[in-house]
């Protein structure tokens, strides 16, 4: 094992069940075997820009050609340059002159189960209007508009209306605080916004008009305000600021072309908490993000024009941008849309619309199969889920015993998953199985993408060994990457270009095994040391997590007099009630699985664990209730407040 001071991190996870794509998956697929995949990744490393060249003019429509693929100076990094092209146009407007007018873009159930569907011709009519209405408020061009709206077909609209007209969409979850909009606003002088007089969550009506009447009195830059309505809510509306969505668009015109843009304009902002500190906007751009989530959609998820694919992320993330909208739209793509909790009104709402719309590609989240795992089995066994074909997971790195949960009761044995790592800074996804290519090991994303580069060194910025952990980077561009922080460009630089000379650092640690699979192991932060010995979080948790009454856990370290650190863990129980014997088994069931170095010195039980409103565990404010500390930093981005009040009064 390493010592602390090397900077690698001890690889404890033994995880050596492997799993084959299906003979009859792979005939069907885009990339057929492992050959396949391997002869495409070493031709896109060996000539990166003769490849790329060729898929930019296949995919996108161009209004005008470009001049170069890739011009590099520094971190300064421009693809396609010199060309013109449209997002919307590609996602909407090249699939009608294809053909595909009348096929169903976005089929949508609200919460109180009310549907509705939108094909590509009509999507057009829609977005079209709206760009319409925008322009008809003044915005053009560069223009930022803030969007704070609920999981309707409108909301997908609006960002394809942006696009369309080349402003800058800046969409806000639709579940943070007044203060949290202000300050998106404020960074980034938006000067429209967009939002609805409410949206439905477990039955109940979240208002949202309120909320962003609150931040409106602190965001000077807001000239306008449109207010979609959807759940029959109250709201007030400032004479000449706020206006309703359906009064301003069934006046619009429905014909609105779409602007030609340079490749490098920025499309949209996507505003991400750092670890500490205030939020940052990264910047993402017209031509090379576009392309990029179009080849990384037909990938990862091997779309077939016969597929109904259903992503359950919220537009708020980049998941819901790269995955709901961009992506699956400009592949032409046939998907669902929900509104609402996984939850309402009962626990197998998602199995429900699995079966009601024969969904065959599903893509969610760890925590929502964690949430499902506790719910039991039987919401699941009521459904026909036989329409499945593929799986997907995103967010955080999936505990092997979830996998093989998620693996045997929803996919049935038969679907491949596809656990995809990357982040709202890559734009798509960078490492991933090829469903009918790459056999997959549950917890490891397996392979990066055609065109990804990764490179993990340590702390002396040397390259590690196999089984070695360490910082995660990328070495060579991608179209898709981040082209800065808004307003930020000191920020953009040391954050992800300084620590490695050339390389784009991540922020996670890696390790790579002796098949040239990666394994993510968590933030570089999460990091613990136990008497010089660097384990990570991921791996004690699924350490917890594969004994069979643990639902959930999160490990932290906490200071510690002999070992320097000792980890804390934070677990939610099934099935049995917490107990001083429960414990005990618990701490046998680690040194069993990993050692007696993992065993952790605190077990606190609770009902759950404090997460971020996209569904991290939140790491930062777990290590303050595990040193004593009152928890100090941000928790604006806190799912549930009343946990963590809980955890604090819980006296272990
Ligand atoms: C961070 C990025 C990617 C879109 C949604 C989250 C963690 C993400 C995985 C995965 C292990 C993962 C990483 C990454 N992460 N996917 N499959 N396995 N970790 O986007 O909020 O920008 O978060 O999420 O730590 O850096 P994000």
């Amino acid at each position: 094992m390493s010592d602390s001071n090397s900077g690698q991190i001890d690889n404890v996870m033994q995880e050596d069940r492997l799993f084959p794509p299906a003979a009859s998956f792979s005939e069907k697929a885009v990339i057929k075997s492992m050959d396949d995949y391997q002869q495409l990744y070493d031709r896109v490393k060996a000539d990166p820009e003769a490849y790329w060249e060729a898929e930019a003019k296949s995919e996108l429509h161009w209004f005008e050609p470009f001049d170069s693929v890739l011009q590099k100076d520094g971190i300064d990094v421009r693809w396609f340059d010199g060309g013109k092209t449209n997002i919307c146009y590609n996602c909407i407007d090249r699939n009608i002159d294809a053909g595909h007018g009348d096929q169903d873009a976005i089929i949508w159930e609200g919460e109180p189960g009310d549907t509705r569907t939108l094909t590509y011709n009509q999507l057009h009519h829609e977005v079209c209007k709206f760009a319409n209405v925008l322009k008809g408020l003044g915005v053009g061009q560069g223009d930022v508009v803030s969007i704070y709206m609920p999981m309707t077909p409108e909301i997908a609209i609006a960002m394809l209306a942006c696009v369309r007209i080349g402003a800058i969409h800046s969409v806000i979850f639709a579940g943070f605080s007044a203060e949290a909009i202000a300050d998106r606003n404020n960074d980034a002088s938006a000067k429209v916004q967009l939002t609805a007089d409410g949206l439905w969550r477990r039955g109940k009506i979240i208002p949202l008009k309120q909320t962003v009447d609150a931040a409106l009195e602190k965001s000077p830059t807001v000239e306008h305000c449109i207010v979609l309505k959807r759940v029959e809510n109250d709201c007030d509306m400032t004479n000449g600021r706020d206006h309703w969505w359906h009064d301003l668009t069934s006046e619009a015109s429905d014909d609105c072309p779409a602007t030609p843009l340079d490749s490098e304009a920025t499309s949209f902002i996507l505003y991400t908490s750092g670890s500490t500190g205030k939020p940052k906007g990264i910047r993402h751009t017209t031509a090379g993000y576009n392309l990029w989530a179009k080849k990384t959609f037909q990938w990862v998820f091997d779309w077939r024009p016969d597929d109904i694919y259903w992503c359950t992320a919220d537009c708020g993330w980049i998941t819901g941008h790269s995955y709901i909208v961009y992506g699956p739209l400009a592949a032409g793509a046939t998907m669902l849309m929900y509104e609402g909790a996984p939850n309402f009104p009962a626990e197998d709402r998602f199995w429900d619309l699995v079966e009601k719309y024969k969904v065959s590609i599903l893509y969610t989240a760890p925590t929502a199969i964690r949430a499902f795992v506790k719910w039991g089995d039987q919401h699941i066994d009521k459904h026909d889920l036989s329409s499945l074909r593929l799986l997907g997971t995103v967010g955080e790195g999936i505990n092997p015993d979830t996998w093989i949960w998620y693996h045997e009761k929803i996919g049935g044995g038969r679907c491949p998953i596809v656990d995809t790592w990357w982040q709202t800074e890559t734009g798509g996804i960078m490492m991933s199985p090829l469903p009918g290519a790459i056999p997959t090991k549950p917890g490891s994303c397996t392979k990066p993408l055609p065109g990804v580069v990764p490179k993990i060194v340590d702390e002396s910025l040397e390259p590690v060994g196999v089984n070695q952990g360490g910082m995660l980077c990328i070495a060579e561009p991608w179209p898709g990457m981040l082209r800065g922080i808004w307003g930020d460009e000191e920020r953009f630089k040391e954050q992800y270009w300084s620590t490695v000379p050339g390389c784009y650092l991540t922020g996670d640690n890696a390790r790579l095994d002796d098949d040239g699979y990666y394994w993510i192991m968590g933030r570089i932060d999460d990091v613990i040391n136990v008497s010089g010995h660097r384990l990570s979080t991921i791996e004690v948790e699924s350490a917890m997590v594969s004994h069979p009454n643990v639902a959930e856990c999160a490990a932290v370290g906490r200071p510690h007099d002999i070992k320097g650190q000792a980890i804390a863990v934070f677990i939610t129980l099934k099935d049995v009630e917490a107990s001083d014997a429960i414990r005990d088994e618990l701490k046998l069931h680690v040194r069993k699985e990993i050692g007696a170095l993992a065993v952790p010195d605190d077990i606190r039980f609770c009902e759950a664990v404090p997460k971020t409103r996209s569904g991290k565990i939140m790491r930062r404010l777990l290590r303050d209730i595990a040193a004593g500390r009152e928890a100090a930093g941000d928790t604006s981005t806190l799912e549930d407040f009343s946990v963590l009040a809980k955890l604090r009064g819980d006296e272990d």
